[in-house]
């Protein structure tokens, strides 16, 4: 039996170490996993992630960065994902359609409506069946991160992260059965652990134990 589970929480929430963690975990339990992210996770879809999170394209219009998260969403749906799910894996992605709608959706003012449409197409109607979301406070979020390089969206200033968690906030409560809240803002071992309890409890309820 096949399970998509998705990974989201604003930048800096420790997501990507937990669902690697996680992945770790159900195949040290001799489930078979697949273990992948957004943008990203296909050749086609990493050269996409290339060009959104280029520094030099500070001149990115919103339309088009939402076409091209959905360019590469609908790319590793149809390569990736689907085939996956088709085998019986669990499938983990860190990050979703969630996502787009946090970041250009709330956070940069996107209609909702449009992007619902346009993730429909991208998605063909993929819905994940387990979203954690890992919160973690704004300014925790931001300071947490220590990456190499900067990337165009971390030049994004504080009211539109604030506007991305809120956001985050109001899709958990849109749709409680599908998302499982996470507190992120503890060490890293604690957050597994949560995370670890709810996908044992959420294993057992579908009987793939
Ligand atoms: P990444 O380096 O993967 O960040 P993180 O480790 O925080 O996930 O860059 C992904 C960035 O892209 C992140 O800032 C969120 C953003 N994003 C969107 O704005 N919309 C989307 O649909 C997706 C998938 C990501």
């Amino acid at each position: 039996m096949s399970l998509f589970i998705t990974f989201e929480g604003p930048d800096g929430s420790g997501k990507t170490t937990q669902a690697r963690m996680l992945a770790d975990y159900l195949e040290s339990q001799g489930h078979p996993v697949l273990c992948t992210r957004e943008p990203g996770g296909t050749e086609i879809s990493e050269q996409v992630r290339q060009v959104i999170l280029s520094t030099h394209n500070k001149s990115m219009r919103n339309e088009t960065e939402v076409l091209l998260y959905s360019a590469a969403r609908a790319q590793i749906v149809a390569e990736l994902i689907r085939p996956a799910l088709a085998q019986g894996k669990l499938v983990i992605c860190d990050r979703y359609y969630d996502s787009t709608f946090a970041y250009q959706g709330y956070g940069l003012g996107v209609d909702l409506n449009l992007l619902r449409a346009i993730t429909q197409f991208a998605t063909g109607g993929l819905v994940p069946d387990l979203t954690f979301y890992v919160d973690v406070p704004v300014e925790l979020g931001l300071t947490r991160r220590h990456r190499s390089e900067t990337n165009r969206l971390d030049l994004k200033n504080i009211e539109y992260h604030t506007r991305v968690r809120n956001g985050y906030l109001e899709l958990v409560k849109a749709e409680p059965d599908r998302f499982i809240i996470i507190d992120g803002s503890g060490p890293v071992e604690q957050v597994q652990e949560q995370i670890r309890a709810r996908m044992i409890t959420e294993l057992a309820e579908r009987r793939m134990t």
